[in-house]
This record gives C-alpha cells, sequence and structure tokens, in this order.
C-alpha cells in the first residue's frame, strides 16, 4: 500500500480501537479518504455488534460508505446526541484546532463534531502541524449562500485574505489568494451538499496563529454559513506515521 494510505489507516485503526466501544450506539462517521478505513474497522468488530448500532454520515460520501458496508443509517434529524464522532482533517495544530472543508463538508463536519460526547480527527503524517496554514495551503473553506458569495469574498477580503500572489506571499500565505472554489472541470462553482458555495480564504500567517478569533470574525460575516476552523472541539487526533507508528495528540 502508498505509505500515505497506509499512514491514514493506521491512524484509522487506532482512533477506532481506542474510541469506539461495544456500548456506543450512535456513531458519526466523517468525511474524506482516511474515513474509510475508519468504517472497515467498526465492521471488523462483527455483526453483532453493530446490528445495534446507527451510524450517522458527514454528507453524501459518508452516507454511501455506511450503506454500503451494510451498517444501519441514521440522520441528524433524529439524532442531536452522539456517542462519538470519528472524521478526517485537512490541518490539525499543536493546540487541536483543525481546518476542514476540503471535500466541502465542513458544515455538516461541525454539526456532528457538535452533538458527539466525543469527537475524534484522524489523519496521516502530512497534516500533523505546529500552526494552521503551514501544510494547508488553499486557505480555510467556507460555505456560504449562493446569493451572498460576492458580498462575502468582498469582506473577507477587507478582513484581509490576499486577492494578489504578490500580497498573499508578503503575508506568509503561500502566494494563494482569496478564489470561489470551481469544479474539476472549472465550468460552475462546487456545490454542498447543502446546495451552497465554497469560497476558500488564505489568511496572514499571523491571523492563522489565532484561529479561534479568526473563526469568529468570519462567522459573523452575513451570508457565511460556516467556517471550515474546527477550534476547541476535538478530545484527540490520530496521526498515522511513515514509519508504522501513530501520533495522538490530546
Ligand atoms: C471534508 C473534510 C475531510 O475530512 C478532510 O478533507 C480530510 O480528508 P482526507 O482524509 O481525504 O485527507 O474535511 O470536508
Amino acid at each position: 500500500m502508498d505509505p500515505v494510505e497506509e499512514a491514514k489507516k493506521l491512524a484509522a485503526f487506532a482512533a477506532v480501537d481506542r474510541h469506539v466501544s461495544k456500548e456506543h450506539r450512535v456513531i458519526g462517521i466523517g468525511s474524506g479518504s482516511t474515513v474509510p478505513f475508519v468504517v472497515d474497522r467498526i465492521r471488523e468488530q462483527g455483526e453483532a455488534v453493530n446490528r445495534g448500532r446507527v451510524f450517522v454520515p458527514t454528507g453524501f460520501q459518508s452516507q454511501q460508505l455506511i450503506v454500503q458496508a451494510g451498517l444501519t443509517l441514521g440522520d441528524a434529524s433524529q439524532y442531536p446526541k452522539i456517542d462519538v464522532t470519528i472524521d478526517g482533517a485537512d490541518e490539525v495544530d499543536a493546540q487541536l484546532n483543525a481546518i476542514k472543508g476540503g471535500g466541502a463538508c465542513q458544515l455538516r463536519e461541525k454539526v456532528l463534531a457538535e452533538a458527539a460526547d466525543t469527537w475524534i480527527m484522524v489523519a496521516d503524517y502530512r497534516k500533523n502541524s505546529e500552526t494552521l496554514g503551514e501544510s494547508w495551503k488553499q486557505g480555510i473553506p467556507i460555505e456560504v449562500a449562493p446569493f451572498a458569495y460576492v458580498a462575502v469574498l468582498h469582506r473577507l477580503a477587507q478582513l484581509g485574505s490576499p486577492t494578489t500572489a504578490e500580497q498573499s506571499t508578503a503575508v506568509g500565505a503561500h502566494g494563494q489568494v482569496l478564489t470561489l472554489r470551481m469544479g474539476k472541470a472549472k465550468a460552475g462553482p462546487v456545490v454542498s451538499d447543502n446546495g451552497n458555495f465554497i469560497i476558500d480564504a488564505p489568511f496572514p500567517r499571523e491571523m492563522m496563529q489565532r484561529p479561534a478569533e479568526l473563526l469568529t470574525k468570519i462567522k459573523l460575516l452575513t451570508g457565511v454559513v460556516e467556517v471550515g476552523l474546527f477550534c476547541g472541539m476535538a478530545k484527540a487526533a490520530y496521526f498515522g506515521n511513515a514509519d508504522g507508528s501513530v501520533s495522538v495528540r490530546q
């Protein structure tokens, strides 16, 4: 297996083994390419244990994973309280703050993170950072109401998100600029499972060092539905390493 895939698997297996016990009945399943390993490990706990459980997805991809694994699908509208949610991450800092939304699922991911007694992140070693914005360079994913996206872009630029490569490089934002996320063929914007658009907003390094402050500022902009900054929410993050070990931050 490719070393990065192996690292994802190690993190997912370790997190399930430590945090998903027989007593857990309602389980949140996150999004991304690490989460299939979470579902694999949960399946390995056996049919007898899983028969009494309900699995709540954070989006279409995880819904498919749950159904294909033969597990019982639930909906966030039925389960305001979840025992444990396990999800991926785009980057995690030393204080367990995270950037999420690389797959445009941050709204449902945050709802399931807040609903969970225990919220755990799983990722490969590339996501393990000291400060947000070190390895995830494309900016903070922000879900916006389509009607308001131009207004929100304008307000994000006023907040300090760079709009030219020169400005971006000068403030330590890797030359990335404020962008409306487009689909692969660039024929139109990415649309989330909730029918909204996604803006990727890089910010100066010094603003990224205070993610909770930045989250509050962005969240207050009218038209913003949810921000892909998850601050102070996780109980632990599991990182699979290239040498076959797992690092746990808690
Ligand atoms: C989707 C997410 C994912 O959890 C995040 O992008 C991590 O994905 P992967 O496990 O593929 O690295 O936030 O919105």
